[in-house]
Parts: C-alpha cells; structure tokens; sequence
C-alpha cells in the first residue's frame, strides 16, 4: 500500500516534473521567441520612414505587421521583407478609422499571439497659413496624424497591458518644436503626438509600457521626391539644394530614423519613456524650440 503509494506518488512527482520540465522549456522558448522574435506593428510601413522601420526591425528578426493605406506599398513592404526570410503580414488599414485599427492588432494577435512594439508612424502633410487652409483640412490632417496614432495605441494597448509589456514608439516632428515647416496644421498635430507620448507614457508606466516619439527633420522620402518631381526638381537637384542643412550639412536618411526607432523600442531604452528624441542632423541646435 505504502509502497504504491509510494510509486504512485514517485510516479506522480516525476510525470509532474517532467510537466514542469516541459512548461519550463515551453516557457523559455517563448520568451526567447519575444526577444527574438519581438510582433511589431509599424503604421505607414509602405514607404519612407515606416518602410525603413519594417526593414530595419525584420533585419533584427522581429515578426512585422505593415500597416498601410495603400495596398500596392504595403503590400511591396510585405513581399521585400518575405523575400529576405522575414515573418510579414499586411492589413490594409485607415488608421484614421478606428475600427480599422482594431482590426490590425485583432490580426496581430490572431497571427502571431502577442504585440510586443507599435510604430505609430502613418502621417500625412497639408501645407498652407492658417488663413489657407480649411476645414476639411483640418478634419483630414487630426483624423490621420493625431486620431490615428490614438487609435493605433488604444488598438494595441489592451494587449500590451494583458502582457505587462509593451514599447510604443510615436513618429513626430522637428517642425512641431522649430515651427520651421509653414504648415501650421502639421505642426499643431505632431505637437500633439508629444501630448500624446507623454500622456500614454504617464498612465502605463504602471503596465510596464514605455511610449516614447522620435522627431526627425528633413527626411527625404517619397514624400519629397514626388513633391520635388511634380515641380520638376529631380533627386540630385533635391539633395544639391539641401546641402548644408543642420550640423552636419545633409538631410537624414530614412535607416537613420529606423536606427533610433529601433533603440528606443529596444531594451537598451528600458528606462526611457515620456521623452522624444531629435533625429535632425543637429537643425533644431539654436533655433528657438517650443518644448
Ligand atoms: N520625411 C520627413 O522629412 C519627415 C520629417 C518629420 C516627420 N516625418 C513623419 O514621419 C512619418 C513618415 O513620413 P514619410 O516621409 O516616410 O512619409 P511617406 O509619405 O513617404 O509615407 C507615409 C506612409 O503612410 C501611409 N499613410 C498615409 N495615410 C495613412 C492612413 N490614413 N492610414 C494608413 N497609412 C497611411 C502612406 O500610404 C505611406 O505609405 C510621418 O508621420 C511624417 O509626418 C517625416
């Protein structure tokens, strides 16, 4: 009796042993699979900055969702990152539509499990004085760049909070803090992205989220590109008449901004958050900045 008590007992240990062996091991290999294979969810990651951030962060072997409004360009993104090996999915989505956003961490998190890292990075550019613009400019620029990375962090934040962990990186502006950019609209709402940031990082410290921004300057994407060509002004001629620009005489490229995205998502950032950080070749040093 004892001695089946024994072995049942003996036996009993050692099959849950092994259960904890085998959760152990499981356990480990999935937090391995999060360092290593961190889920990020990069908005606008068609082209430019967000394109360069999908890149950057599937090179360091993050699983990437593309977000993206285009479905040619994000789906381009996609295929250039699973061309290279890379895990990618694409949800084509308006990140000024909330529900859309919903869909985009829902699609996350049935893929891969988790959200380890947002880029709030989709924006778009309306130019003009204040007594230019209208209304429906207004309404088109806060839907994109401020409705829409709020919508893009309350997506994923549930989901972050569930884990106790989360990184969100927000993409502002140098212009918001120079007021260099003689877009009043744009500036209004990347100032709005610091409000954001830092709010976010204020109410989630506590859930082990960490919700910085980066603010590059001139960057010269697509954006630029097609904005200079429809004037007639070619790459080379774009770059010839940036010559100078900030500290260290050129515009930034978009890898450069991925790098400092990629850092402050990171774990070498791990008590960094409220902040934003420049990313602007030194162009804001001795201009009169706002914050
Ligand atoms: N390029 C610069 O000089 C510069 C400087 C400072 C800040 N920024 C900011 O960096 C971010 C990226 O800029 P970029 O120059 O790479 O721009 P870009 O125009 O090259 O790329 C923006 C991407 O966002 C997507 N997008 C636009 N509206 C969207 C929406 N409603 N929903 C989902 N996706 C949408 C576009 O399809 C595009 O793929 C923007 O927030 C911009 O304000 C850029």
């Amino acid at each position: 009796m004892i001695l089946t008590c024994g072995k049942g007992l003996t036996i009993l240990l050692s099959d849950q042993k092994n259960l904890l062996l085998e959760s152990e091991a499981e356990g480990n290999r999935e937090a391995r699979m999060n360092d290593e294979h961190p889920v990020v969810i990069v908005t606008g990651a068609g082209s430019g900055i967000g394109r360069a951030c999908a890149l950057r962060f599937a090179s360091e072997g993050a699983r990437v969702v593309v977000v993206d409004s285009s479905e040619v360009d994000g789906q381009a993104t996609v295929d250039s990152l699973t061309s290279r090996g890379a895990t990618a999915i694409f949800c084509h989505t308006d990140v000024s539509v909330e529900e859309q956003c919903m869909g985009f961490a829902r699609s996350a998190v049935e893929r891969f499990g988790r959200i380890d890292i947002l880029v709030g990075n989709a924006g778009i550019r309306i130019r003009g004085t204040i007594l230019q613009v209208t209304g429906e400019d207004w309404d088109r620029i806060l839907g994109v760049n401020l409705k829409g990375v709020a919508f893009s962090c309350k997506a994923v934040l549930p989901k972050m909070i569930e884990q106790k962990s989360g990184a969100i990186v927000l993409i502002g502006s140098t212009a918001a803090l120079t007021a260099t950019s003689k877009a009043p609209l744009y500036e209004a709402t990347k100032y709005g992205v610091i409000a954001l940031t830092r709010n976010l990082a204020t109410e989630y410290g506590k859930d082990g989220i960490r919700v910085n921004a980066i603010c590059p300057a001139l960057t010269l994407t697509e954006y630029h590109i097609k904005r200079a060509q429809s004037q007639g002004i070619s790459l080379e001629k774009l770059k010839e008449s940036k010559k100078g620009y900030g500290l260290l005489g050129r515009t930034i490229e978009p890898e450069e901004v991925a790098a400092a995205v990629y850092f402050m998502a990171g774990k070498e950032a791990a008590m960094i958050t409220g902040q934003y950080l420049l990313v602007d070749g030194g162009f804001s040093v001795g201009a009169k900045t706002l914050l």
